[in-house]
């Protein structure tokens, strides 16, 4: 029992709790739904257009666990029903990773409006939108967590990143503020991984598998955090 409340520590149990990532056809997303289908969790894995991707994803995880596939596009309302639909038909969600995210890298003024917008609709706006959907339910759940999966730039600015930066100090932001509204039953993280290896940065960078061993462990509460805090993963890698 390691998150400290008012009145307890909180720790999650992994074994046969419904976990929903979102990017989990690739990269740190679906590193984390095999870590998680591993520790016994059944995986819901959100995609958006790999559903090929997704579909491998799936029947590694299912050598584990329970597992479904779920077709979500994160920046459309209608979309994110529709998952919230088939995924609690398969169960009754206690872990949200909020993993999706787009990344432009070029200078702002060479960035077309729509490409800035994208990364927030995507990344900020996306994030609040799951988060808002899908809180029916995991407020009925006895303990739940959502990992939100901020950057190592959600506090500290990088150059030709103006609106990424933009949109993971909103994650950063918002996960502090929800921390604060939320009952003790859900707590909330702002997970900050630095440069990892994944299609995002031309795979440079540390394993993504490293990453999602951390997202292992906030979801578990080990790491004797609070809820709103940051999980800088630099710091347990
Ligand atoms: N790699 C790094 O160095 C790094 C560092 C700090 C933070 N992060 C963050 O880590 C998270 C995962 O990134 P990654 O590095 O693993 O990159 P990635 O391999 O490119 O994965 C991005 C994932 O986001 C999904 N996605 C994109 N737009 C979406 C949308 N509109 N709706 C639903 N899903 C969408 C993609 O799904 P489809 O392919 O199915 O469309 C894909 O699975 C992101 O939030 C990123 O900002 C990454």
């Amino acid at each position: 029992m390691f998150i400290k409340s008012i009145d307890r520590w909180f720790c999650m149990k992994l074994e046969g709790a419904v976990a929903f990532v979102t990017g989990a056809s690739s990269g740190i997303g679906r590193e984390t739904a095999l870590a998680l289908a591993r520790s016994g969790c059944k995986v819901a894995v959100g995609y958006n257009k790999g559903a090929a991707a997704a579909s491998a994803v799936v029947k590694q995880c299912q050598l584990h666990a329970p597992t479904i596939k779920v077709k979500i596009d994160i920046t459309s309302e209608t979309s994110v029903k529709r998952a919230l639909t088939l995924v609690r038909k398969f169960g009754a969600v206690s872990i949200l990773i909020n993993n999706a995210g787009i990344l432009v890298e070029a200078p702002f003024a060479q960035q077309t409006f729509k490409q800035l917008q994208a990364q927030i609709n995507v990344n900020l706006l996306g994030t609040m939108r799951v988060t808002h959907t899908f809180l029916t339910l995991l407020l009925v759940s006895n303990e739940a967590v959502i990992v939100n999966v901020g950057s190592v730039i959600s506090k500290e600015p990088y150059v030709n990143l103006t609106a990424y930066c933009a949109s993971k100090y909103g994650v950063r932001g918002f996960t502090q503020t929800l921390a604060l509204e939320l009952p003790s039953t859900i707590r909330v993280y702002c997970l900050n991984p630095g440069l990892t290896a994944t299609a995002m940065t031309d795979f440079e960078g540390i394993r993504p598998s490293k990453v999602a061993e951390v997202i292992v462990r906030t979801v578990k509460e080990t790491l004797r955090k609070t809820s709103g805090d940051d999980i800088d993963v630099p710091d347990y890698v």
